[in-house]
């Protein structure tokens, strides 16, 4: 039985559900992994993650389709991405394998938490994984806890699909040769006093420039940015080493040469190209494409011509076509939905 959830008003908040996933890593191997009831986690006060943050995670959604099917979207790609943000920090990878069955495993067991189609809102599901053991040295842990938590979950930015107004920051959220290319906690630690400071100043989200030289564009805090020009013809995405390779901009990188006919250019974006661009917008799991108005650089305003009323035409063809794909209302390409 459906829990009864007014699924239409939920935000991006975290509510517990009945399982998580647990595997732990301890003598050179994984455990075989089970669901628990326990939402808790207790470690020694001196755990490598609470020292040294030692930790990445993943995001990827459940959705009910048209047809009353549990789906997943690419949740090999999480699999493959998470392996590289654990070699990164001298994690111990969970095989790809078992976090596509242990994602499985932790949505069924969740079943009744997954939102109706239709309703606005998913079944957001979080893999994350830490070192777990005691150090004091500055070292990797030895063992490790991996864990699925689910939540149910409606639209990342209040408003939904309205266009978002993003600043220009004093800060970065990665270093040149740092770890903005991988999904690891530090990172977002990084960001929240920016994104608190945006908040208090009145904007929705952080764009990044490359932190190099301040001159590229790089990312937000929680998305990958996407660009239209050329009259809905062209769409231009940043390409750096220090941005998240997101899978819904890969994704929808995809469906815009394959599907619209579209131009797509992954390469390095000046900032001061964005005045020749037509409609933008930010990617990823949690913010599915958020069409973005205006940015703020420092009190100097550029008007994105789509404007802050609704998404571009273009854009609107991308998020209909992906979320499509996902609602099971378009045909997928191959290997992109699981099914649960
Ligand atoms: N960039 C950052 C910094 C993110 O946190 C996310 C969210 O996962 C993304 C981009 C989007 O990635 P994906 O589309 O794989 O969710
Ligand atoms: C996601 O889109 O899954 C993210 O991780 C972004 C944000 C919630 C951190």
């Amino acid at each position: 039985m459906a829990k009864d959830i007014d699924w239409g008003s939920l935000d991006f908040s975290y509510r517990e559900t009945d399982y998580s996933y647990v595997s732990m890593y301890k003598d050179g191997k994984w455990d075989e992994g089970k669901l628990t009831g326990d939402h808790t986690v207790t470690m020694s006060e001196c755990a490598c993650v609470l020292q040294y943050s030692q930790s990445c995670f993943e995001g990827l959604k459940a959705y009910t389709t048209e047809d009353g099917r549990i789906v997943c979207f690419r949740p090999d790609l999480n699999a493959q991405r998470m392996a590289d943000s654990a070699r990164r920090l001298e994690m111990p990878p969970f095989p790809e394998d078992r976090f596509v069955d242990a994602v499985r495993e932790v949505v069924k067991a969740n079943i009744d938490w997954v939102p109706p189609y239709g309703s606005g809102a998913t079944l957001y599901i979080r893999p994350y994984m830490f070192g777990y053991n005691s150090v004091i040295g500055v070292k990797p842990a030895d063992e490790y806890m991996f864990r699925i938590l689910v939540t149910p979950v409606g639209p990342y930015f209040k408003g939904g699909a309205k266009p978002v107004v993003v600043r220009i920051p004093d800060f970065d959220r990665a270093a040149p040769h740092g770890t903005g290319g991988i999904k690891a906690g530090l990172n977002y630690a990084m960001s929240l006093h920016p994104i608190m400071e945006a908040h208090r100043e009145g904007f929705n989200e952080n764009m990044y420039l490359d932190p190099a030289t301040r001159t590229k564009v790089e990312e937000t805090g929680g998305a990958n940015i996407i660009f239209i020009k050329d009259h809905g013809k062209t769409l231009v995405t940043p390409k750096s080493d220090s941005i998240l390779p997101s899978i819904t901009r890969r994704s929808i990188c995809w469906i815009a040469e394959n599907m619209l006919g579209m131009k797509v250019e992954h390469r390095p974006v000046l900032f001061s190209e964005v005045p020749e661009m037509e409609e933008m917008g930010l990617c990823g799991t949690a913010a599915v494409i958020s069409p973005v108005g205006q940015i703020n650089d420092h009190g100097r305003i550029i008007n994105i011509p789509s404007g802050m009323d609704e998404m571009g035409p273009t854009t609107k063809k991308l998020y209909d076509t992906l979320t499509g794909i996902q609602m099971g209302r378009i045909k997928a390409p191959e290997g992109w939905i699981f099914e649960v």
